[in-house]
């Protein structure tokens, strides 16, 4: 292509894609399928690598990634990141307002705003296009992040309309929680810890080395401050129009207030309203709106005295610890577990919070005994939010995380960039070895419905099952009559359980009707870590067989698309042990599916790449039927309804959020038999 040709159409296409960015990702307003997007990609990465003398500063290529960072450079910020004095109470309110109008006057209005719970983060624009991106750090000095920034679909690369030649804006990266709650299934899946809350994700997603990894995590970012000055501009309230204006996604939830009962109007609302919402927030931010007025009010030395932020009151009580225990995962992470002295909160009774790893427990300064403040957040476990130093017994000792496996004893592993402990001795610590078999058996993998956890252990404890391998070796007369005593419990006698003949049957017929199972879903089911069901689908069909597979190289497994190293050299690791040689031969000779079929080729592009949810049950397919049938017409399935979700196949018992929030965005609502005749024309 001519050179002239090529650098017009690289910039058309840079700022086609970054508009249909803008208008999905802030506006909330797709006007392009995904598929049709996609390709408009395609053509600008295929472009810029033949063309890479055109390659731009804000092409929306280095939204996929780019170059990992080695170390975050430290930056001063020009202007210091304070952060908000903090209320949780009214009265404090009502002396705020008291003291703003000692200074400014009575005419004063107040901008009340959410307050989001995410990690905060000041970019700079040069001549519109985005420079740096900073973190908070300690105010002074933080991290440049640019690059896990510009990875971002909400935050520009480049400004529209009118701006200065260099402004600072700041704003709250989040991740929301239809995504975190995905994320945290894909990541057990694969055998990941999964992240604490949607926090910590999202500070855990920008601390991370490698851009590409950043751009897979669901994050997001409202602006809520421009610290410099914008001509022409004499109020918060205009600055945020203005932000808005240049393509920032700036809040439609804000209020113009003009006294204390508007701004409790506003608390009350959103402390009510803001389960309805799709990401964390933990109060409210109330700033004094004129500029000339926060000028008059200044600065402390930490806090701006123009603007205050009241918190929501969670729900905390205090206990005390009794001991920890630690539980041992499929993979063979361990998960502290604090056991309490149970108490009530919030209409429970709580007797268990999670730890999650090791960093928690120490950033808590837990020690044995103490009295701590336990707390109910988004999340279904209960967490420990702090310690009551002033209960602590004297000479009470931290607690020391365990150093060898509380199951099977062998000494505990930590890599220094994962904040987990893992027990090494995968093929032998009885809890990993049924997490696995678990695994084997879930509806994602072979969809053995008929066997479940109590029965797994029961197969396990008599020696039956200790593989996977192992359930395709099961005979009628071996399960027969098999018995299991469960403790009665407070003074109750002993009950026992025995497999009867329609049980056994069950179970052997089911584990007959997994040998149909698709080659993708049987590598899924291995348990490999790090292979999610997404990573299976691709490693199976470029491979195309495990006998290909298991003897490519670590630069054939990279070649391979979303294949990074972590989990080439965790392949390869599988690989080579013997136990899982054998594992695979006597599958092979059960006769699972190791090879793609023929039929598992995409049978169409019908469906053009538009995405399915997939809910409810239905009459004449099971919901994973129909999924594989989204796949094989050339559809994508996603998990969760979205402005960007293109049906949603609705089967009976479906909840009734999933219909509302269809509704609501306008996604068509078809049914099981819309959906065949639109891939049997
Ligand atoms: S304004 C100089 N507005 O809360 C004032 N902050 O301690 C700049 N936050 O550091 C902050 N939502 O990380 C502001 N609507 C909002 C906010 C907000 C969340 C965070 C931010 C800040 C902390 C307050």
């Amino acid at each position: 292509m001519d050179n002239k040709i090529a650098k017009d159409r690289i910039d058309h296409l840079v700022e086609l894609i970054e508009k249909y960015n803008h208008e999905y990702y802030v506006l909330s307003n797709p006007t392009i399928s995904d598929y049709d997007f996609d390709i408009l990609l395609k053509e600008l990465e295929e472009l810029e690598s033949t063309h890479p003398e055109f390659v731009r500063l804000d092409s929306p290529t280095i939204r996929v990634g780019g170059k990992p960072t080695k170390e975050f450079k430290t930056v001063v910020h020009k202007y210091p990141m304070l952060s908000l004095a903090n209320t949780y109470s009214e009265e404090e309110i009502v002396d705020f307002d008291t003291r703003v109008r000692k200074i400014t006057g009575d005419d004063v209005e107040y901008v009340c705003e959410l307050k989001y719970d995410g990690l905060s983060i000041g970019l700079t624009y040069v001549n519109g296009i985005l420079d740096k991106a900073v973190t908070r750090g300690d105010g002074v000095n933080g991290d440049d992040v640019t690059n896990n920034v510009r990875t971002i679909k909400s935050i520009p690369l480049r400004l529209q309309g009118e701006f200065p030649e260099e402004i600072e804006i700041r704003g709250e990266i989040f991740m929301n929680i239809d995504g975190f709650n995905t994320m945290n299934k894909e990541r057990e899946d694969i055998g990941e810890q999964a992240f604490a809350n949607p926090r910590n994700a999202a500070s855990g997603s920008m601390k991370m080395q490698d851009p590409n990894e950043v751009a897979r995590r669901p994050l997001d970012c409202y602006l809520y401050y421009i610290p410099s000055k914008v001509q022409g501009i004499a109020s918060h309230y205009d600055s945020l129009l203005a932000a808005a204006k240049m393509g920032f996604k700036v809040s439609k939830n804000i209020a113009v207030c003009k006294n204390t009962s508007e701004i409790f109007e506003f608390i009350n609302d959103w402390d009510k309203g803001r389960r309805e919402l799709n990401f964390e927030i933990d109060g409210i931010v109330i700033k004094v709106n004129s500029f000339i007025q926060q000028k008059q009010l200044g600065f402390t030395a930490k806090n701006p005295r123009w603007a205050i932020a009241y918190k929501f009151k969670a729900e905390r009580v205090e206990t005390v610890l009794s001991y920890i225990s630690y539980q041992v995962g499929r993979t063979g992470a361990i998960t502290p577990v604090a056991n309490l002295e149970p108490v009530q909160l919030a209409g429970t009774v709580v007797k268990r919070a999670s730890l999650h790893n090791s960093d928690v427990i120490k950033n808590l300064d837990i020690h044995y005994n103490d009295h701590v403040y336990v707390e109910k957040g988004g999340e279904i476990i209960p967490k420990i939010v702090g310690v009551v130093t002033s209960k602590r017994l004297v000479g009470s000792k931290p607690v020391s995380f365990i150093t060898s496996c509380p199951e099977c004893g062998t000494s505990l592993t930590k890599k220094e960039d994962e904040s987990a402990h893992y027990c090494p001795n995968e093929d032998n610590c009885p809890p990993q070895i049924k997490g696995k078999l678990e695994h084997f058996i879930s509806r994602k993998a072979m969809n053995i419905d008929s066997l479940g956890e109590g029965k797994i252990e029961m197969l396990f404890d008599n020696k039956l099952v200790n593989s996977a391998a192992d359930f395709y070796k099961l005979k009628p007369e071996m399960l027969l009559g098999l018995e299991k005593v469960i403790p009665g419990k407070g003074g109750k006698k002993d009950s026992r359980i025995s497999f009867q003949e329609k049980t056994v049957n069950n179970i052997i017929s089911g584990v007959e009707k997994s040998k149909q199972i698709p080659f993708e879903r049987v590598l899924f089911a291995l348990g490999i870590r790090f292979v999610g069901e997404t990573v299976a689908k691709k490693l199976a069909s470029h491979f195309r067989s495990i006998e290909i597979m298991k003897s490519a190289s670590f630069e054939e497994l990279i070649e391979v698309d979303e294949i990074g190293e972590r989990i080439a050299v965790s392949l390869m690791d599988w690989f080579k042990k013997p136990e899982h040689l054998d594992i695979i031969y006597n599958l092979k000779e059960s006769g699972l599916n190791l090879e793609m079929s023929e039929s598992s080729l995409p049978s169409s592009n019908i469906l053009g790449g538009s995405s399915f949810v997939v809910s409810g049950v239905f009459e004449n397919h099971s919901r994973d039927e129909l999924k594989s049938m989204v796949e094989q017409y050339g559809g994508k399935n996603t998990s969760s309804i979205s402005s960007k979700t293109g049906f949603l196949i609705a089967g009976s018992n479906m909840g009734p959020a999933k219909k509302t929030k269809a509704e609501k965005l306008g996604v068509p609502i078809i049914s099981e038999d819309e959906f065949i005749s639109m891939i049997s024309d």
